[in-house]
């Protein structure tokens, strides 16, 4: 009887520990997409495309950033991210909703999240300057649109 009610109750608690987890996610996801909303979203604009010339299109960028040794702290590093008002966990989770959201298949598969650390640890690192540093990762910003600086 005894071991019946403790099975039970850690059955119980199972359940509810799944049932957490999973709204946790949600609520992070959330989170996530409305801290990119009121954070980032006036220069990268919903969907990530930024503006020609002037905020890179990220769903291109980032594959290319990501690809490139530097390029995942340079994510963190960027004044858009580094200076925001965002707190480690939440620019992490806003970086990897980013990612998920408007990068490819591909990139998402080879993608780890960034961690609270991990982004505490970069983000401590200031960028003596953001143009030459993204221009040594992937080049000039016009690149980003496919446009030429002509
Ligand atoms: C005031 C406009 C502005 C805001 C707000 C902004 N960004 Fe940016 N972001 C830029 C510009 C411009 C660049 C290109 C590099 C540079 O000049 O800093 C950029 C570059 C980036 C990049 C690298 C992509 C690339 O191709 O260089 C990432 C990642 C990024 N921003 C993330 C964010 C996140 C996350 C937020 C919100 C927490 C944010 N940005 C808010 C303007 C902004």
């Amino acid at each position: 009887m005894t071991t019946l009610r403790i099975f039970g109750a850690r059955l119980l608690s199972g359940l509810l520990g799944l049932g957490l987890t999973t709204s946790a996610v949600f609520a992070g996801e959330a989170r996530a997409r409305a801290d990119y909303m009121i954070h980032c979203q006036g220069c990268h604009v919903p969907d990530g495309r930024g503006f020609p010339d002037k905020v890179p299109d990220m769903r291109a960028t980032l594959p290319l950033l990501l690809s490139v040794e530097g390029g995942r702290a340079f994510l963190v590093q960027v004044p858009g991210s580094a200076m925001s008002a965002l707190p480690n966990d939440r620019l992490a989770a806003t970086l990897n909703w980013i990612v998920k959201n408007f990068t490819d298949d591909e990139t998402v598969a080879g993608f780890a999240d960034y961690t609270e650390q991990e982004v505490e640890q970069m983000r401590a690192v200031r960028l003596d300057n953001v143009f030459t540093t993204r221009d040594a990762l992937i080049g000039h910003l016009e690149n980003a649109h496919g446009g030429s600086t002509e």
